[in-house]
């Protein structure tokens, strides 16, 4: 029913008792004692609506859907009313205090950093990424200036000129950040920080090999290049000179092709939608051949044993293969002449690993943690007069993480290297029961 008529029915309905009781009183008792009925009447319903009043004013000091008073008459709809708007009221702030809540935890989940700021850059609410990015402290730094907190000369200028349409790229603390300013609701402005080192590092690799690269093939081409201009310019050579203008041509261009199919592995390796398909991996065999390939780089100027004492495993024969024989080539090419080079299949309470063991010309700790950078060499020359392309540890290392084995180097200059491979055990690596 219309809420007015709610109100206005029962208060006229009281009023007209009232008023029927005073006349009633008056026509049998005379114009005094009517007049005293009404104004008795019209005294206790002042009385009733004070003692609500009193009671809604109470109750508006603390208000609770809960204890909300009982009413008459229309008290009884404004109550009820009342009771509505402040349960509905409950329920929106429960669920904006949900929301924010789920909103926080969304926000501190979020990889990229957001500070949010007024209008003269106080800062006002910063998630946990930002707070990492930035170097802030929401609880200690809440109400200061950000360009207060964020002492960057870069970053004060992006502010002061104020060109928020591009994003900032900015170092800071060891690390670059992308960060761009978004104004919004005409006073605020939110600060959205990006954590870019990894890609830059990636980037700068990509640009290193490149560079490298280009740089490692320049040399045999310059060379097989001037061969070719002195073969062209000067037709009637000797053929002596000409057998070794042909055969130096022929060791550059194996240099490149060594580089080149290097190369290739390396991409081939790191290609993520190329997994190893584990396959069982004959170690005896595949030890076999690489010992003989061993002895045919060295050609009799080391002396090379082989023991195996381990099981087989499941993984890529051809891709160990080729990490088994780089360490082992590696041996043979750091080894003076007569050096002793021991290669041992074992198996350990760990796992099964490879060893190969040289008393070679060792490497300084200081290299030790960089030889599987691509192109990384100790000493450069000495790689390219062997045949190096400065990739082979490189290679090991991404056909070990493929493995899921690890690389252990153990060396000192003068004396020699330890070079170990450690496989876990693990499904992938299974030990092959041996077929009765
Ligand atoms: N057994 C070893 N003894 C001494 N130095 C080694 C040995 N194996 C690798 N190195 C050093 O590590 C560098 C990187 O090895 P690698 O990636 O295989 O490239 P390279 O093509 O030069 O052999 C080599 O240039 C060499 O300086
Ligand atoms: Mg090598």
């Amino acid at each position: 029913m219309n809420p007015q008529l709610l109100f206005w029915i029962p208060a006229a309905l009281r009023l007209s008792l009232i008023l029927l009781l005073a006349g009633i009183t008056w026509w049998f008792l005379g114009l005094t004692l009517g007049l005293g009925i009404a104004v008795l009447g019209l005294l206790i319903l002042i009385v009733v609506q004070l003692g609500y009043l009193y009671q809604l004013s109470n109750w508006l000091d603390h208000p609770d859907s809960m204890k909300l008073p009982d009413g008459w008459g229309a008290w009884t709809d404004i109550f009820s009313r009342l009771y509505r708007l402040r349960r509905d009221d409950e329920k929106n702030r429960a669920e904006l205090s949900e929301w924010l809540t789920r909103f926080r935890q969304a926000m501190s989940l979020l990889p990229d950093g957001v500070a949010i700021m007024d209008d003269v850059l106080f800062l006002e609410w910063c998630n946990p990424a930002a707070e990492r990015h930035l170097g802030l402290n929401l609880e200690r730094d809440r109400g200061m200036r950000v360009t207060n907190l964020i002492r960057n000369p870069n970053f004060i200028d992006y502010i002061i000129l104020g060109r928020y349409d591009q994003p900032l790229t900015l170092s800071l603390r060891e690390r670059k950040l992308i960060v761009h300013i978004i104004p919004f609701e005409s006073r605020r402005q939110i600060l959205v920080t990006h954590d870019a080192t990894e890609v830059e590092r990636i980037e700068m690799m990509r640009r290193d090999f490149i560079a490298n690269a280009s740089h490692e093939l320049r040399t045999p081409l310059t060379v097989i290049n001037g061969f070719l201009e002195i073969a062209a310019g000067q037709p009637a050579l000797d053929p002596e000179t000409r057998m070794t203008h042909l055969k130096l041509m022929t060791e550059q261009g194996k240099r490149m092709q060594n580089l080149v199919e290097d190369m290739l592995a390396l991409t081939r390796l790191e290609s993520m939608d190329y997994p190893v398909r584990p396959e069982p991996v004959g170690i005896t065999a595949l030890l076999n051949q690489i010992v003989s390939e061993a002895q045919a780089l060295s050609a009799g100027r080391h002396s090379i044993t082989l023991s195996i004492d381990g099981p087989d495993i499941m993984g890529s024969p051809d891709e160990l293969r080729s990490a088994f024989s780089n360490l082992v080539s590696n041996a043979v090419r750091y080894t003076p002449e007569h050096g002793t080079i021991e290669l041992a299949w074992q198996d350990t309470a760990e796992g099964p690993q490879f060893v190969v063991r040289d008393d070679g010309i060792g490497i300084r700790p200081e290299h030790i943690l960089r030889l599987t950078e691509r192109f990384y060499r100790v000493d450069k020359s000495r790689s390219r007069e062997t045949q190096g392309t400065g990739l082979g540890l490189a290679i090991v290392k991404h056909v070990l993480l493929r493995h899921n084995a690890v690389l252990a180097i153990d060396s000192e200059p003068g004396r020699g290297s330890v070079f170990t491979v450690k496989f876990p055990r693990g499904a992938l690596h299974e030990v092959l029961a041996a077929p009765a």
